[in-house]
């Protein structure tokens, strides 16, 4: 049997896959089991922000020498170690982190730990997004799911998009009642092809958060680590959270991890016996990984976010004058990128022939494709997927 026979004999799998076998990656390519090369705009969805295979992350993770493994009980020095860089790295007053396999789990912590904290069990967030796949993440995310699922969390209140000063009245309305344990939402909505809320939203919402005794949690798992062209997408709208989950460019796929870090006060109200466990929670292998990965990216920082910034615009600029067939939203924020159609069926259209050609992207959600390119990837590379995108209208 071939890989895609005993695949198909033995891995379960949601309705949808590419059909790339990925054999190796290194900077912005991915290659298959045949020898091709694709240019990757996609990146693991906002996972290798540096770029795949970087030489001085892999030469580290080869020189490990830990132990296989370390109880959640016990100290541990790397733990300590990734708990201060994120506590230094993060906005405002964000200082203990909780240890998560990855963003579902991040997630999860993050709504118990404002349900312990404010003895609520309400919550809102933005309607048609994502945050993970367990009930908890699935309750909070699209309404959608509750189709699939007839038993998600009650009381969870879905804000519609446009995100502006209306939408903010609506949430502070909800917020009056003083039953919301947590707001939750992504800055900067990379599930929804790049939906970017205005300042004032954000303003508001943190307001009549901080009024009416309801956190905070941003979810900047997907847009974390560079990905917006700040380190945050926290920073573009002066967001302090009250907690934060962190997971894919927190590794950049050297590891595999996410985190929950809040502050000294909603920490506290976790200090119950049992209040969280993860047996697999920072491996010691991922935290090797992930210390690694941020360490490369902290030195790089200044060039790498200029690099976001200069070819945000580019790439906009180029997609802008694209002879696409019906008319396009662009949307863009640092390397996020979304591209959204009125058109049925155009996008996955686009989708299918690029990667015909040699170049990833995906979709967000039916009409959208997305560009999430490495936040380091050079201009020369940027036009090459550009001109093959350019080829596929
Ligand atoms: C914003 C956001 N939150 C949470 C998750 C879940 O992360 P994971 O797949 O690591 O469980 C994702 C995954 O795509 C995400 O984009």
């Amino acid at each position: 049997m071939d890989t895609r026979q005993k695949d198909k004999k033995y891995l379960g799998r949601d309705g949808s896959f590419r059909d790339v076998e990925v054999t190796k990656a290194k900077g912005s390519y991915v290659y298959d089991a045949h020898g091709k090369k694709y240019i990757d705009f996609y990146m693991g969805w906002c996972v290798g922000n540096v770029g795949w295979g970087v030489d001085e992350i892999v030469r580290q993770i080869k020189n490990f020498n830990g132990p296989d493994y370390v109880s959640p009980m016990y100290f541990y020095k790397p733990w300590a170690e990734l708990a201060e860089l994120l506590a230094k790295i993060t906005p405002g007053k964000l200082v203990k982190s909780f240890r998560a396999t990855g963003g579902t789990e991040a997630v999860e912590i993050a709504l118990q730990a404002a349900m312990a904290y404010t003895k609520r069990s309400k919550f809102i967030s933005i309607e048609g997004s994502y945050h993970g796949h367990s009930i908890g993440a699935m309750s909070i995310g699209a309404s959608d799911f509750r189709g699939w699922y007839k038993n998600l969390l009650p009381d969870c209140h879905k804000i519609k998009p446009p995100l502006d000063r209306v939408a903010a009245r609506e949430v502070e309305k909800i917020l009056s009642k003083r039953d919301v344990a947590a707001f939750i939402a992504e800055p900067t909505i990379c599930n929804l092809a790049v939906v970017i809320p205005t300042k004032e939203f954000f303003n508001i919402v943190q307001k009549a958060c901080k009024k009416y005794g309801t956190l905070f949690i941003a979810d900047e798992v997907a847009t974390g680590f560079g990905r917006t062209g700040k380190m945050f997408a926290c920073e573009h709208y002066g967001i302090e959270p009250d907690i934060m989950c962190l997971a894919k460019g927190l590794t950049g796929g050297f590891g595999a991890l996410g985190a929950t870090i809040m502050t000294n006060e909603v920490a506290k109200s976790m200090e119950f016996g049992f209040s969280f466990y993860s047996t697999f929670g920072w491996h010691p292998l991922n935290v090797h990984g992930a210390i690694a990965n941020i360490k490369y990216l902290l030195k790089n920082k200044k060039e790498f976010l200029k690099n976001a910034n200069d070819l945000s615009f580019y790439f906009k600029e180029r997609l802008e004058k694209m002879p696409f067939r019906y008319p396009a939203e662009i949307r863009a924020q640092g390397l996020a990128i979304g591209v959204e159609f009125t058109k049925n069926g155009y996008s996955d259209a686009i989708i299918k022939k690029a990667m015909g050609k040699g170049l990833l992207i995906a979709d967000a959600k039916p009409n959208t494709f997305i560009i999430y390119p490495a936040i380091n990837i050079s201009r020369s590379v940027a036009k090459q997927g550009l001109d093959i995108l350019e080829g596929c209208l």
